[in-house]
């Protein structure tokens, strides 16, 4: 057991994904896991282990922002022995060309800031996907003829934006779509020697404010942890 997880030791599977929202674990291991158990319930934040396809695997919720994600990061990583850690979350769009529904890869994560900035200080770290894991993902995608985009995202600290010309730069500058965990996700794999990935859904679209009808959702949902899994099992 840790601070923040009450899992017992060998509870947690070295894939881990990592959806924001602790319900759409449960949905997720619920719906893709088979042998299923509750592996955590500390402060609501569940998860869950099964196996998929016979490989072991947990579903973890990392609540949101990068200081959530962090905490169950760090310790999934270093108390649990995980190595294998795929965010699945959704994202708001930030190019024209990109529908709600498509399915992000973040090859990069851009921050204003992550917990990270304390070791980094004046030096601007570039956190990067597990290649391996990207080219497995991009390929699950189009195999199942889902639009897929491969490139930057920019993780916020706010959802609530007060600086719209912050979002302009990054449109300007071809970021795909922003969230608010995968930086983190991606220095803590780095810092640790794990493989990590960011597969995202579009549920919002910042430039034509089109947003996904929450009776979709779940379609949607259900192809990002398809790719997910199949990326971490190709
Ligand atoms: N901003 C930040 N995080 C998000 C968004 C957004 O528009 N949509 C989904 N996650």
């Amino acid at each position: 057991m840790t601070i923040h997880i009450g899992a017992a030791p060998g509870d947690i599977a070295e894939t881990v994904l990592l959806p924001g929202d602790p319900y759409r674990a449960r949905w997720a291991a619920e719906t893709f896991l088979e042998d299923v158990r509750l592996v955590n319930e500390v402060r609501g934040m569940l998860g869950y282990s099964g196996t998929w396809k016979g490989h072991p695997v947990t579903i973890q919720g990392s609540g949101m922002g990068m200081p959530s994600l962090s905490i169950y990061v760090n310790e999934l990583i270093r108390d649990y022995g995980a190595k294998t850690l795929i965010r699945i979350g959704s994202c708001g769009a930030m190019q024209e060309k990109i529908g709600l529904r498509d399915i992000l890869l973040a090859m990069t994560a851009s921050s204003i800031s992550t917990p990270s900035a304390g070791i980094f200080r004046e030096l601007n770290f570039a956190p990067c996907a597990d290649y391996g894991l990207l080219a497995a993902a991009h390929a699950a995608a189009v195999a199942r003829g889902v639009p897929v985009h491969a490139g930057g995202i920019y993780s916020a600290d706010v959802f609530y934006d007060e600086r719209p010309d912050l979002n302009e730069q990054m449109t300007r500058h071809g970021i795909l779509g922003v969230e608010m965990e995968a930086a983190e996700l991606y220095n803590l794999a780095h810092r640790h020697g794990c493989r990590a990935l960011a597969v995202l859904t579009v549920s919002d679209h910042l430039i034509t404010r089109e947003a996904l009808p929450s009776a979709e959702r779940e379609t949607s949902f259900a192809n990002m942890i398809e790719i997910a899994l199949e990326a971490a099992f190709p």
